[in-house]
């Protein structure tokens, strides 16, 4: 039995921040496991601009604890009025790795989301033409579509015709949730990848409902049925390179403080960074795939950005190790992810 994983340092490929001091204060949970993260766009205002995305770089810099390297990858939120110039133009500078589409109001923060997509259809064009990386929120969010609906639906009704449309434009539809959208990312090109987060591959939604509402467990998109969770299982854990190549890490982390989640609304986002590498490894060593988690988390992210893979290597050892229920944030609390459980696994360093 294999009692410690020694991989190449991995990346976050999806993460919040914020911004102020929740920024300040969570920013060194996530350097201290990964070298890079894709950080999302979806501040209030959102970051539209490739000016405000270097200012945001730099406060995040300037989070980041003395003697860590880690460096943020930025993302531009579009809009139904996006600058496709300062997008390419903050692409080629090497501010935006990525650009994020949210359908308006599918989330937290993102009311000024795209509320007509085909409308945007000329920045995918450009971005298509730059090679710039599209990140999808994919979930069609009419009252209409059942909750739990709304990634499928989406996919049918937007990413089919997005992936169509633009061939060569690389997208990642990300945090998937679905056995339909594993199937839509492994039928498509090697444009196409998905990322994962570690609640997705540990969780239904009776985790979220039965015994009580349990707000820790709500996320969007929210947790579907056992047999998609399995999917989801299935495709990051694949002994085929070439289905599990087009599936990489991304954990979500999105902070709220604990009152926030324990409310009469409680906000989606599970602030998975803390412990990040250890709930995933549990999956791969409970499939019995631990020699695929160093592609799963270091390799095949990077190889579809483009970027370089991480020269440095972290460990993991498998011991019995306790969760803190909670973590004191900016003079309050949240709750991490598996906040209260034991795991199996702890990253050294
Ligand atoms: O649960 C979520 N929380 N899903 C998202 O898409 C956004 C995120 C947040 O920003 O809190
Ligand atoms: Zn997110």
């Amino acid at each position: 039995m294999v009692d410690t994983l020694t991989i190449r340092r991995p990346d976050d490929w999806h993460l919040h921040f914020r911004d102020g001091d929740i920024m300040r204060g969570v920013v060194p949970y996530t350097a201290r496991q990964f070298a890079r993260a894709i950080v999302m766009p979806n501040l209030t205002p959102p970051v539209t601009s490739a000016a405000m995305a270097r200012e945001y770089r730099e406060r995040i810099r300037a989070a980041v604890p003395q003697g860590v390297s880690f460096e943020p990858l930025m993302t531009c939120y579009l809009t139904d009025t996006t600058d496709a110039d300062d997008l390419a133009r903050g692409a080629a500078e090497g501010v935006f790795t990525a650009a994020k589409m949210y359908p308006a109001n599918a989330t937290t923060n993102s009311a000024s989301g795209v509320t007509d997509v085909e409308g945007i259809y000329p920045v995918f064009e450009r971005m298509e033409a730059e090679d710039i990386v599209l990140c999808i929120h994919g979930e069609v969010v009419d009252a209409d579509i059942d909750v739990f609906d709304r990634e499928a639906e989406f996919i049918d009704r937007y990413l089919a015709g997005i992936a169509q449309t633009f061939p060569n434009l690389r997208i990642v539809f990300e945090h998937i949730t679905t056995s339909d959208a594993v199937e839509f990312v492994k039928a498509g090109s090697e444009k196409i990848a998905a990322t994962i987060t570690p609640q997705h591959l540990h969780i239904n939604r009776n985790a979220m409902l039965v015994g009580g509402i349990q707000p820790h467990n709500y996320c969007l998109p929210v947790a579907k049925r056992e047999s998609h969770r399995l999917a989801l299982r299935a495709a990051a854990t694949s002994a085929d390179p070439a289905i599990a190549r087009k599936f990489f890490l991304g954990t979500d982390s999105a902070p709220h403080l604990r009152g926030d989640k324990e409310s009469e609304c409680g906000c989606a986002g599970i602030f998975g960074a803390p412990y990040a590498l250890e709930s995933y490894v549990t999956v791969f060593d409970e499939e019995e795939a631990l020699d695929r988690f160093e592609a799963f988390a270091s390799l095949n992210g990077p190889t579809f950005y483009k970027l370089p893979v991480n020269e440095e290597t972290v460990t993991l050892e498998r011991v019995a190790m306790p969760v803190p229920a909670e973590l004191p944030l900016v003079g309050e609390t949240i709750v991490p992810w598996h906040g209260g459980q034991m795991l199996g696994w702890r990253f050294v360093g």
